[in-house]
């Protein structure tokens, strides 16, 4: 009788299971708690701080214009839409605190905020002061990381002065692309010159600067590709972010391809852009920190995004938000309308709400790990119990004769090609792992 599959118990524990298939069939030996109390470490030794860190996101979904390119679910601010902006900066206010007394977590420490939309930079400095206050009413800060996307169109003195003052520490530019001609075409107001000056203001104000560019756009050449990393460099960002550009229903793009009237690069020169940029980040110093993020020296990784893919307490506050807290994953109403009447009338805005099981955990660690590159296979084994690179040796194997990992003692990782196919390498191994979860395994062609 063999309670716990030999296979996924980690050696450490092994060692303490006798393997009662020789065993003669007894009643003998109540089991009294798993793991046997003589193995718990000395209580002043261990967890002195009971409570994990936690990570607020909020969600602004407000933009100026709708970008040819972009399938997000936002609302278009009209001139006079201060109104729309207050009340829902109210609805924020509000969540936070129903949110923080209904589930518990009223002064719990908080170790990340991140602004992301839409369009946060759309705010006014006084209201976002007036979310900050309400946060720091209801939490504790312990010196966060504070994230903050902005488009650099509505990037004005004001507005770096008031996110300075607010205490954000990392701003996040959407530029897509420095040349004027790609972006006139995607229905942005940006400009390099514009780009650039907004950008080195941020640099001077000491705030980590992360910049997105988005490999696909219609009208982008070598060249004009080439011109934008290189832009990116020269200027000096902490971070540089490359999409590559998803298609979806509700973009323009679309209408226009279904129209026959828009041609955009192939995937064969999506990819020769992709390359070039990434080698480039690379041969001028960028290191990957996530596969689609190249931090300068490898260092500024993004703390609020790698805590929220390893499943670290996150809330996600506003319309469409979501986040993972105390192992059940829950995301709010996407219409802003719904989420405005469902907070105004003190109703929990949440719509979709998953109680995440321990195979969850130990997927999402899978799939989402690979997306920061590495998998530390020691802390895998710690969290699940699991030796992973012996359970899915002959996946893993696959995958390093493809070129795409590198497998060592300590960790799974990327490769340099790897890092072209991140996600791909994170739901290969997540489905390996689902079979030997499920006992589906089967033999691999190599
Ligand atoms: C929320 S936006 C950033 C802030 C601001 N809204 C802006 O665009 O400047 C986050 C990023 O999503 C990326 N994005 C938007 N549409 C995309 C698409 N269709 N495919 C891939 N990435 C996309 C863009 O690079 C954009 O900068
Ligand atoms: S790319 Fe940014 S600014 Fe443009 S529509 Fe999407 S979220 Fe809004």
């Amino acid at each position: 009788m063999s309670e716990i599959p030999l296979s996924v118990v980690p050696r450490q524990q092994t060692q303490r299971i006798t393997d009662y298939r020789d065993e003669a069939l007894s009643r003998d030996g109540f089991v009294v708690a798993w793991p046997p109390q003589r193995y718990w470490k000395n209580a002043e030794s261990q967890f002195v701080d009971q409570s994990p860190p936690l990570h607020l996101y909020f969600h602004i979904p407000f933009c100026l214009q709708r970008c040819r390119y972009c399938f997000f679910k936002i609302g278009i601010l009209s001139e006079n839409s201060y109104a729309v902006r207050e009340r829902y900066v109210d609805a924020l206010c509000q969540e936070i605190a129903q949110v923080s007394e209904q589930q518990g977590i009223r002064g719990r420490r908080v170790q990340s905020i991140y602004f992301g939309g839409g369009t946060p930079s759309v705010l006014q400095p006084e209201q976002l002061a007036r979310i900050k206050a309400s946060i720091e009413q209801h939490f504790t800060l312990d010196d966060p990381e504070f994230v903050f996307e902005i488009e650099p169109v509505t990037f004005n003195d004001r507005l770096i002065d008031g996110l300075s003052e607010l205490g954000v520490n990392r701003m996040s530019f959407g530029i897509q692309s420095f040349d004027d001609r790609v972006v006139a075409l995607t229905g942005r107001h940006d400009t390099e010159a514009k780009n650039c000056a907004a950008i080195e203001r941020a640099l001077a104000s000491g705030a980590v600067v992360n910049i997105d560019l988005l490999s696909g756009l219609e009208g982008e050449t070598m060249d004009s590709w080439q011109h934008s990393v290189n832009r990116a460099i020269e200027l000096g960002v902490h971070a540089v972010t490359v999409y590559k550009l998803e298609l979806y229903s509700n973009a323009h793009y679309m209408d226009d391809i279904r129209a026959g009237a828009l041609d955009l690069p192939d995937d064969e020169q999506e990819m020769r852009f992709a390359r070039w940029g990434i080698d480039r980040l690379r041969d001028q110093g960028y290191a990957p920190s996530t596969y689609f993020t190249f931090t300068k020296g490898g260092a500024f990784p993004q703390r609020h995004i790698i805590s929220r893919w390893r499943g670290e307490d996150l809330y996600g506050f506003g319309a469409s938000a979501f986040g993972t807290l105390g192992g059940v994953a829950r995301q709010n109403l996407s219409e802003i309308d719904e989420y405005l009447t469902c907070v105004e009338k003190g109703a929990s805005p949440v719509q979709r709400v998953m109680q995440l099981s321990s195979a969850d955990h130990m997927l999402r660690d899978v799939v989402m790990g690979m997306k920061t590159t590495r998998i530390d296979l020691a802390q895998y084994q710690q969290r699940h119990g699991l030796n992973l690179a012996w359970a899915l040796q002959e996946d893993i194997k696959v995958l390093e004769q493809k070129g795409l990992l590198h497998h060592t003692s300590n960790a799974i990782e990327l490769s340099a090609e790897g890092v072209i196919y991140g996600d791909y390498c994170g739901r290969y191994l997540g489905a390996a792992l689902r079979r030997v979860m499920t006992g589906n395994s089967r033999p691999i062609k190599a």
